[in-house]
């Protein structure tokens, strides 16, 4: 079944943090739909990013949904700080969690949207057992860790995958991917079943980063 809401979500990791408010000002008023959080630990990915108390900021900054991304080993002894500092959605990894089920449950008590997120070399069905309580699945089209990196070509049928797990669990989950989304690459994953789109360097390093969000979300649908 084909998705039918497109949303962009700017990561925050390529923005100047120097310009923190006028950058989160930028996307909200050039249409983003969620602002893109990376948390990560320097544990589970080779590089340390920022915690909670930037996101707390960015509460403060934007009304945009706060869609964390936790790249982080023991993601469930974070969950709370996270979610009291103004998250909607958190996101975990499969990998990091192997009670998976019980940390999702926890992110919905917690009064957030519960997401699990799938590194490239992690299969899709690994979430299958828990996709009827999924709000959001995120395929991973990069290893994680880095901004800038190279869309993996093999993840368009990744999404298609998991596409078909979420549909035959009756999910009505958002399908999300993550890291190398450009014009380039936007359209076959939208095609493929995604629905919510991180886009980092291409939208924090156009020289107009509105008529990037807008050029992003058209080419998902003019060929919808
Ligand atoms: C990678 C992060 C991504 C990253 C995307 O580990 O999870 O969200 O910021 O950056 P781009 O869009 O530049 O690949
Ligand atoms: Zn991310």
């Amino acid at each position: 079944m084909a998705a039918s809401v497109v949303r962009i979500a700017p990561s925050l990791l390529a923005a100047d943090m120097g310009r923190l408010k006028e950058e989160l000002a930028t996307i909200e008023e050039g249409g983003a739909d969620w602002l893109h959080l990376d948390v990560m630990d320097g544990v589970f990915v080779p590089n340390i990013t920022f915690g909670a108390k930037v996101i707390e900021t960015c509460r403060t900054l934007t009304t945009l949904p706060l869609d964390v991304h936790l790249m982080v080993v023991e993601p469930e002894r974070h969950l709370e700080v996270f979610a009291r500092a103004g998250a909607n959605v958190l996101a975990i990894h499969v990998e990091a969690a192997p009670h998976l089920h019980r940390q999702l449950m926890r992110i919905k008590e917690l009064g957030c949207a519960a997401g699990a997120v799938v590194n490239p070399a992690t299969p899709v069905e690994s979430v299958r057992e828990v996709a009827a309580e999924l709000d959001l699945l995120l395929v991973m089209s990069v290893n994680p860790g880095f901004g800038g990196q190279s869309f993996i070509p093999s993840s368009v049928d990744k999404i298609r995958r998991a596409r078909a797990v979420l549909d035959a669990a009756g999910s009505r989950a958002s399908l999300e991917v993550d890291g190398g989304i450009t014009r380039e690459t936007i359209a076959a994953c939208w095609h493929a079943g995604a629905d919510t789109f991180v886009a980092g360097n291409a939208v924090f390093s156009a020289k107009d980063p509105a008529a990037e969000i807008a050029a992003l979300r058209a080419l998902c649908a003019e060929r919808a």
